[in-house]
This record gives C-alpha cells, sequence and structure tokens, in this order.
C-alpha cells in the first residue's frame, strides 16, 4: 500500500482553503483532502511505519499558514508558513529519524512544508490567504488508493 505521514486541519479550515482555491486555474483540492504531508513511504508496510511512529515523542503546535506561492516544476499551487516552525521540523525530523531506524528509505529531499492547493495549476495572481486556525495535536498514517485517502491511525503530540 501507498502510505504516508501528514497532519489535517480542522474541518473550517480545509474549508476556507477550498474556497480560496476553487475559483483559480487549476484543478482544486476538495476541504477533505488538504493535508500537510510530513513523510511519504509509498509502497511499504503498515506496521513497521506505525511503529515507528509510536516512538516519535514531539510536542503539539500551531501551524501558520501565510502564504500562497506557485511550484512551477509540478505546478502546483500551496500554502505553507513563511518559516517553517521549530516543531514542524522537530517533528518531520523526528520521524524521519524513527523510519530510518526502521530501514525505511526515504527521499532525500529535504523536508518542504507545504499545503497543496492546486493541482495540474497556472502561474497566475493568488490572492492573500483566509486567515485560518490550525492547531497540530496529532499526526496520521495515511493510505493512499485511487485517489482516495484513509487514516490508519493517529498519534498524539504532547
Ligand atoms: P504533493 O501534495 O506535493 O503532491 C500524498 O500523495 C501526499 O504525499 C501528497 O501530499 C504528496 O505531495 C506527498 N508526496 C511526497 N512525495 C511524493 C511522491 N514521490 N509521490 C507522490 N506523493 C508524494
Amino acid at each position: 500500500m501507498r502510505l504516508f505521514f501528514a497532519i489535517w486541519p480542522p474541518r473550517e479550515t480545509a474549508l476556507a482553503l477550498e474556497r480560496w482555491a476553487r475559483p483559480l486555474a487549476g484543478r482544486f483540492t476538495q476541504a477533505g483532502k488538504i493535508h500537510l504531508t510530513l513523510a511519504f513511504l509509498g509502497e511499504a508496510d503498515a506496521a513497521r511505519a506505525s511503529g515507528a511512529a509510536r516512538r516519535v515523542q514531539e510536542a503539539a503546535f500551531d501551524l501558520p499558514l501565510e502564504e500562497a506561492r506557485y511550484w512551477r516544476h509540478n505546478q502546483i499551487v500551496w500554502a505553507g508558513p513563511r518559516e517553517t516552525p521549530a516543531a514542524l521540523s522537530r517533528l518531520a525530523g523526528g520521524l524521519q529519524i524513527e523510519l530510518y531506524r526502521e530501514s525505511f528509505i526515504l527521499e532525500r529531499r529535504p523536508f518542504a512544508a507545504h499545503v497543496t492547493l492546486l493541482r495540474k495549476a497556472a502561474e497566475q495572481p493568488l490572492p492573500p490567504l483566509p486567515r485560518v486556525h490550525w492547531p497540530v495535536r496529532e499526526f496520521a498514517l495515511v493510505r493512499s488508493a485511487g485517489g482516495a485517502y484513509e487514516t490508519l491511525e493517529r498519534f498524539a503530540l504532547g
């Protein structure tokens, strides 16, 4: 199964982000699918991934979403913090260390905190993002199959 670890926004935050993206040129991400990926595993064993995640002991934090930007290389429009919060770096880094301990082979590209809001997007003027609240109190192991996401397990942050 194709697995990844991610954090999910509260429903009203996801709805506000979908509303922002909907009128723009591209394929907007539906509210229920809006997330921020911490680590992408690809085809992997869920039990081993879960074992690694259970050893992660990191603090809860609030994620600011301040900037919308366009990546030309993969034609996505995404939202993210202006600077990655230290707590988010620790969470992604801590998870990566535990995944390495479980012998997962991860992509070597550095962690880029981004929430994809449009795919196949044109380069276009981006309006200011809505003010949203995204408290991060847990992260999740998610299965991706046939374009749908299924949360397999949640892991609490302290
Ligand atoms: P993206 O939003 O930038 O496409 C599920 O596919 C999640 O895993 C998405 O958030 C996706 O990021 C992320 N991801 C990271 N690396 C990936 C890869 N090599 N293939 C597919 N998705 C990847």
